[in-house]
C-alpha cells in the first residue's frame, strides 16, 4: 500500500472486500476548479473509484458540460454540477475530500512564485467555504504555489476557529510519481515496485527526493544522484516548456492527484496501511510546514514518519540545509498574506 496505484487497488462496489463486508460506495468528494486542465481528467479519474457516492465538480464557468458528460459514465457516483459563489456552498455540504486544482497555471519563465498573486486570494476564497459548509473533510490542496497556498489556507482555517492540521495536505503526490518514473527508467527497475520519498515543499530546490531512500534499495553514483535530484526538481518545468504557453502538467497531475485521493479514501474506509508524501503542517524541522511521508487514518494524519529524516546521505543533508530558507520565505509569505486580511 505503500506505492499502490489507486486503480490497482480499486475494487467494484458489488464485490466482497477482505472482510467479507461489502464495499460500499460512500464518500462524497468535491472538485473545486473542476473545469481546468487537472480539474476534467481528475473528474473522470475519481469518477472510476468504487468508494465515490457523491462527485460536486465545481468552477466559475464550463462546469455543467463537463458534468453532464462524465454523469454518461456507468459508475457508481452521482454527478452534480455548481456554477459560480452562490452555489459554492451547497457543492461543499457534507463533502468528506475537497481537492483544489483552482487557479492559473504557469506559462514559460514563470516560477511557482509568480502566481502567488492570483491564486493565493482564490485559495483564501475557496478555503472559507470550506470552513463554512464541510470543516471535517480532508483538504487537498493543489493549486500553486503550494508552499504558500497551504499555509494561507490553515491561517484561513484559523481564523474560522476550524483548523485540523491533520486533514490540511498540499498535493505533492505528482513529486514522488515523477521521482519513481525517472529512477525506474534510470535503473532499468520494474515501475511497480519502485518508491522514492520526497521531502520539503513543492516548488525548485525544496522539491528534495531521497534517493538514499528509494525502495527497493539501489545504489547510485554521485553523478546519477545530481542529475535524477536536478530533473525531478525541474520536471513541471519540463512540461511547461513543452507545452509552450498552454499550461502546466495536467494530466500527470491529474493522475497523482486521484492518487491522492484514492488513498485518502482508503483511510478513511478504515485501510490501516495508508502512507503517502505531502505538505502538511510538521514538527519534523524547524519548520513549520515540510513534505514528508505521512500515514493516513479516518482522522486524517494518523502519523509522522521521523525516521523517513534519519540516516540522509551526505548530499541529502546539504540539500535540506539549502533548501529550507526558501521553504521558510515562501511560507511566511502565505501566512502574512493571510494575517493582513482577515
Ligand atoms: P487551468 O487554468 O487549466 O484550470 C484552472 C481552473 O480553475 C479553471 O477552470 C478556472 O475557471 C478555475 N478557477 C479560476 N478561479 C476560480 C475560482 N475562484 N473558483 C473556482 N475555480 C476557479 O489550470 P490547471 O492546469 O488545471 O492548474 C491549476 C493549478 O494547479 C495551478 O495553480 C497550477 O500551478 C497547479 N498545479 C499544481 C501541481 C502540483 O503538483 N501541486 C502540478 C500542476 C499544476
Amino acid at each position: 500500500a505503500l506505492r499502490g496505484s489507486f486503480a490497482r487497488k480499486a475494487q467494484k462496489p458489488n464485490q466482497s472486500s477482505h472482510h467479507g463486508l461489502q464495499l460500499q460506495a460512500s464518500y462524497k468528494v468535491a472538485i473545486l476548479g473542476a473545469a481546468g486542465g487537472i480539474g476534467q481528467p481528475l473528474a473522470l479519474l475519481i469518477k472510476m473509484s468504487p468508494l465515490v457516492s457523491a462527485l460536486n465538480l465545481y468552477d466559475i464557468a464550463n462546469v455543467k458540460g463537463v458534468a453532464a458528460d462524465l454523469s454518461h459514465c456507468n459508475t457508481p457516483s452521482q454527478v452534480l454540477d455548481f456554477t459560480g459563489a452562490s452555489e459554492l456552498g451547497n457543492c461543499l455540504k457534507g463533502v468528506n475530500v475537497v481537492v483544489i486544482p483552482a487557479g492559473v497555471p504557469r506559462k514559460p519563465g514563470m516560477t511557482r512564485d509568480d502566481l502567488f498573486n492570483i491564486n493565493a486570494n482564490i485559495v483564501k476564497t475557496l478555503v472559507e467555504a470550506v470552513a463554512d459548509n464541510c470543516p471535517d473533510a480532508f483538504i487537498h490542496v493543489i493549486s500553486n504555489p503550494v508552499n504558500s497556498t497551504v499555509p494561507i489556507a490553515a491561517e484561513v482555517l484559523k481564523q474560522k476557529g476550524v483548523y485540523d492540521p491533520k486533514k490540511l495536505f498540499g498535493v505533492t503526490t505528482l513529486d514522488v510519481v515523477r521521482a519513481n518514473t525517472f529512477v525506474a527508467e534510470k535503473k532499468n527497475l520494474k515501475l511497480i515496485n519502485v518508491d522514492v520519498p520526497v521531502i520539503g515543499g513543492h516548488a525548485g530546490i525544496t522539491i528534495l527526493p531521497l534517493l538514499s531512500k528509494t525502495k527497493p534499495s539501489v545504489s547510485f553514483s554521485d553523478e546519477e544522484v545530481e542529475q535524477l535530484t536536478i530533473r525531478i526538481q525541474n520536471a513541471g518545468t519540463e512540461v511547461v516548456e513543452a507545452k509552450a504557453g498552454a499550461g502546466s502538467a495536467t494530466l500527470s497531475m491529474a493522475y497523482a492527484a486521484a492518487r491522492f485521493v484514492e488513498s485518502s479514501l482508503r483511510a478513511l474506509d478504515g485501510d490501516g496501511d495508508v502512507y503517502e508524501c505531502s505538505f502538511v503542517q510538521s514538527d519534523l524541522t524547524d519548520l513549520p510546514f515540510f513534505a514528508s511521508r505521512v500515514k493516513l487514518g479516518r482522522k486524517g494524519i494518523e502519523a509522522m514518519i521521523p525516521s523517513d529524516l534519519q540516516g540522509l546521505s551526505e548530499y541529502e543533508k546539504k540539500a535540506l540545509e539549502a533548501l529550507k530558507p526558501e521553504l521558510k520565505a515562501s511560507i511566511e509569505k502565505g501566512i502574512a498574506f493571510a494575517q493582513k486580511q482577515p
